[in-house]
């Protein structure tokens, strides 16, 4: 059984937020007014980090995750909640924290591992294998205030990595480096996962979540959105931050036509789920106009799983069109061929003014279906082929 190297119970943290009150220049000149009101960063927040595992932490700006990982590492106290871990920390957090600007790199590598609970004689032997991951031999001894944010995380890496943790803590710092380092960061991550060492790691580069994280969780507005494979999670992700690009709702509309039913099924007529390579897939719609509208569009499009826009089309472009929509209508999509040799696709589908300008009402990656071939793993696409042998 594996026992959690990291447990969040029920974690929230109240922050104090200042804001100046908006007022007017007259009332700003009497008199200068600040208001502060309580805000919560992080509520109910609760989660396991198996021993040995790689959790990939995600979710848009403010959403908690440093504040999150500072409470795991211990720099702050949770307002509710509490938190348990099991061996030694290290933390590489926001750009250069931890680092003292007057110091120079040497002797804020001995500061750093001091407070990570080595001696001096242990950083001694360390000492050369941390400026030479950093590759920072030429400027160890200048002060880390003249540092590159580049090297202020190289510096802090170093640090984490040799001083032998049984977690490791990181905060989107594996973005500034170079590819170079990166790739090294990358490395050293993955032989801390080999050593059976815990990870918690938060990025904003989702394929880092996809390549090096056995699990994910993302934060949203202080509370967990998602959690478990991270596949899924990083798909949740993009669709939270598609969303708010959406000029309009999410499942909305004017609703002057609404979608009734959506079913997807097989050239049978049968609903499923699970189609093969090159097989037919029906999308079909039923509409109800509540009023009568002149040349709506209805169109339906595919996202793959990592919610990559795939195909789309519209009755428009398939030549068929509504001088005016009344009462209710059923409308099929016909796939005739498949040409995917395997994944789950989303399917959005929507109706809308010709010129976009009215979202009458969409039903966005609200459907899927997965395609899956045998045993055969041909590539990309798929092709369909006719094989023939004849004797010479
Ligand atoms: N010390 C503090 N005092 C007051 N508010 C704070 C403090 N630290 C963080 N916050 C607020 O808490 C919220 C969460 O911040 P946090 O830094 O954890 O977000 P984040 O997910 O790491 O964002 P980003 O992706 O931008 O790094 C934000 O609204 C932030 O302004
Ligand atoms: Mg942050």
């Amino acid at each position: 059984m594996t026992v959690p190297a990291i447990e969040v119970a029920g974690v929230g943290k109240r922050f104090r937020r200042y804001r100046e009150r908006p007022t007017s220049l007259k009332e700003r000149l009497i008199r200068f007014r600040v208001t502060a009101d309580d805000f919560w960063a992080l509520r109910e927040v609760s989660l396991e980090v198996p021993e040995g595992s790689t959790l990939g932490l995600i979710g848009p700006n403010g959403s908690g995750k440093t504040t999150l990982l500072k409470i795991i590492a211990g720099i702050l106290r949770p307002t509710e909640g509490s938190v348990r871990t099991s061996g030694r920390i290290a933390a590489l957090l926001a750009l250069g924290a931890g680092f003292h600007p007057e110091l120079t790199g040497r002797e804020n590598v001995y500061l750093n591992a001091s407070i990570l609970g080595l001696s001096r004689q242990q950083t001694d032997r360390l000492f050369d294998d941390i400026v030479g991951f950093a590759e920072l031999e030429e400027f160890i001894d200048s002060q880390v205030k003249f540092y590159s944010s580049g090297m202020y995380v190289r510096l802090g890496f170093a640090v984490a990595v040799h001083v032998d943790p049984a977690i490791l803590l990181v905060d989107e710092v594996l973005a500034v480096g170079d590819e170079g380092f990166q790739r090294k960061c990358l490395d050293k991550v993955r032989a801390f996962q080999r050593e059976g060492r815990t990870i918690v790691f938060v990025t904003h580069a989702v394929h880092q979540v996809l390549q090096v994280c056995d699990r994910a969780v993302l934060l949203n507005r202080g509370t967990v959105q998602a959690q478990g494979d991270p596949g899924e999670v990083v798909r949740d992700f993009r669709l939270l931050m598609m969303k708010k690009d959406l000029a309009y709702g999410w499942d909305q509309g004017t609703k002057e036509i609404e979608i009734v039913n959506v079913e997807i099924f097989g050239a049978d007529g049968a609903s499923r789920e699970h189609f093969r390579p090159g097989e037919a897939v029906v999308i079909q719609i039923d509409l109800k106009a509540n009023t009568p509208v002149s040349d709506p569009i209805i169109s339906f499009a595919l996202h793959d799983q990592q919610n990559d826009f795939v195909f789309g089309t519209n009755n428009d472009w398939r030549g068929s069109r509504f001088p005016v929509f009344e009462g209710k209508h059923r409308v099929q999509f016909t796939l005739k061929s498949l040409p995917f040799v395997g994944g789950r696709y989303y399917v959005t589908v929507g109706v809308h003014a010709r010129d976009a300008s009215r979202v009458y009402h969409v039903h966005e990656q609200r459907y899927w279906f997965d395609v899956k071939l045998g045993a055969e793993n041909p590539g990309a696409v798929w092709i369909p082929v006719e094989f023939r042998a004849e004797p010479l």
